[in-house]
């Protein structure tokens, strides 16, 4: 090279330095003037949080269940067979569906429940009787936080469907209840307790990925048969209506889980960014006949995204897509220095060859984490690392069913910590922390794609506990 091109190259590099500098200095002499902040309320005077909350031990759990539509009757169902359980009250707006969850009980050999229907406030009556422990609530969207708030100023622990709140406002007013009244208020994400999910939960926590540093989720479901079987439309018209992500608890709950988030981390920022909505809107138009101008007002982009960072340095990324012609997936990724874990669309472990342990051998081929393990190694990690979940439960989930028996642990895990008096193994922090996405993506999306901070909704405990765990008696 000769001296004149030299200097011209040291220049040129020189003023992009510079350039690159001061664009830096210019944009970034504050970096949280660029972060859009939510109001966190005070905590109420004489109020205290719920972290590791305990309750007294009960011998049997009595329940009352409001929301008999497509997902409530398989509840009703999978309790029949939980130990320690009476179904004491069946809710929905229509009779003939608390008459046929009747029939359940029946077929169970079990006695009838208490029946409320008929109005939009019977569920009222439901949750001022005496003679109930647990409201379980399977609902629409709109009604779960009024619900799950009721519940508890009557004195009952309440579990709820996913998502338990849509609102900021509505996640601070569960949590102040839950906190005033300290009763338990657990979403009933089932996810979290899938069989891949929960084996490299415990394959994390053994350190076997070395250091989680990222984790995927998501919610990718093509509801295009299903929209029509919601109750009043309730899902479509929540979706018309609301941009982000409306849906993120079944990605974010095993992602939490795996992050220890409130349990010595805490998300800080999100950006969300979504596409523009078409498979709806078009299938408004040809299936239900709607003009095209009115079909195209429509909030919710087909395809949201989210990206979070938190305190320790991690990420976690977030998709919804509810229109889409692809196959569903929850994606689940988890990035770890040592290794890595893929469920969708084909489960797959890769590891560095020293995190295999003396009882595994690695294939030849695979002693870096270049490629997956084969299937043979996949297979004897997994029974090596079932979680004590799986071990004590996944023979009577298979037979019990709902969602391959994801749903079925769920359950009897609620039970179990309920009748135990042990800490539930989702509390109402998660429940915030996973249902915040909704409110939060959508400012970040309504605000250029802005960063958005995430509200510490422990205010101030989310590092008083140390790693998530699920608790036992023994
Ligand atoms: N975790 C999962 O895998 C999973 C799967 C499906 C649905 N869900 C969740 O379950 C919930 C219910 O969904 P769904 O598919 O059953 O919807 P759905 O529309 O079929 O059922 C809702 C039921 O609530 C009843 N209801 C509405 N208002 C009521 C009131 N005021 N009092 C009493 N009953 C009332 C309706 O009559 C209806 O029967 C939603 O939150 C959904 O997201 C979760």
């Amino acid at each position: 090279m000769n001296k004149f091109n030299f200097l011209s190259l040291s220049f040129l590099l020189a003023l992009f330095v510079s350039c690159t500098t001061t664009g830096r200095q210019t944009n970034g002499d504050d970096p949280s003037r660029y972060v859009i902040r939510t109001e966190v309320p005070e905590r109420p005077a004489g109020q205290k949080d719920v972290l590791g909350l305990v309750t007294p031990g009960m011998d049997t759990v009595r329940v009352g269940f409001i929301g008999l539509g497509m997902r409530g009757p398989g509840a009703v169902r999978r309790f029949t067979f939980i130990p320690g359980t009476r179904i004491v009250a069946l809710c929905d707006l229509h009779a003939d569906r608390v008459e046929k969850a009747q029939t359940i009980l029946e077929k169970a050999g079990l006695p009838r429940a208490a029946a409320y229907s008929g109005n939009e406030d019977a569920w009222k009556e439901l949750c001022g009787r005496d003679d109930i422990d647990l409201v379980y609530i399977a609902t629409d969207w709109k009604h779960h936080a009024e619900m799950m708030i009721y519940a508890m100023e009557q004195g009952k622990h309440v579990a709820c469907e996913v998502p338990s709140a849509m609102t900021l406002n509505e996640i601070w007013d569960v949590i102040n209840t839950a906190e005033r009244t300290q009763k338990h208020a657990m979403q009933l994400e089932n996810c979290v307790y899938d069989y891949f999910e929960l084996t490299t939960l415990n394959m994390a926590q053994q350190g076997l990925f070395g250091e989680v540093l990222h984790a995927e989720g998501a919610y990718i479901h093509n509801l295009k048969d299903y929209w029509e079987s919601y109750e009043g439309d309730w899902r479509l018209q929540y979706n018309k209506e609301f941009r982000g992500d409306v849906y993120a608890t079944h990605g974010m709950g095993p992602a939490a889980q795996l992050m220890d988030l409130h349990r010595g981390d805490k998300m800080n920022t999100l950006v969300a960014m979504d596409t523009r909505p078409v498979n709806i809107p078009e299938y408004l138009i040809e299936e239900r006949g709607m003009q095209r101008d009115s079909a195209y007002q429509f909030a919710n982009g087909q395809h949201t995204m989210t990206m979070i960072r938190t305190e320790n340095g991690k990420t976690i990324q977030i998709q919804h897509d509810v229109s889409s012609p692809r196959p569903y997936s929850r994606m689940y990724q988890v990035s770890g220095t040592k290794g890595f874990a893929n469920k969708y669309p084909k489960e797959g472990y890769a590891l560095e060859g020293e995190m295999f342990g003396e009882d595994v051998t690695p294939d030849h081929e695979n002693l870096n984490a270049h490629s997956y393990v084969s299937d043979e190694v996949k297979e004897a990690l997994m029974t090596k690392y079932k979680h004590r979940i799986h071990r004590e439960l996944e023979e009577k989930a298979k037979e019990v069913g709902g969602h391959g028996g994801m749903d079925f642990i769920m359950d009897y895990r609620l039970i179990y910590c309920l009748r135990n008096g042990l800490p539930l193994d989702m509390d109402v922090y998660d429940l915030a922390e996973w249902c915040s996405l909704a409110e939060l993506s959508r400012i970040s999306i309504e605000h250029k794609n802005a960063a958005v901070e995430v509200p510490d909704f422990t205010r101030g405990g989310w590092n008083k506990i140390q790693g998530f765990r699920h608790a036992f008696i023994d």
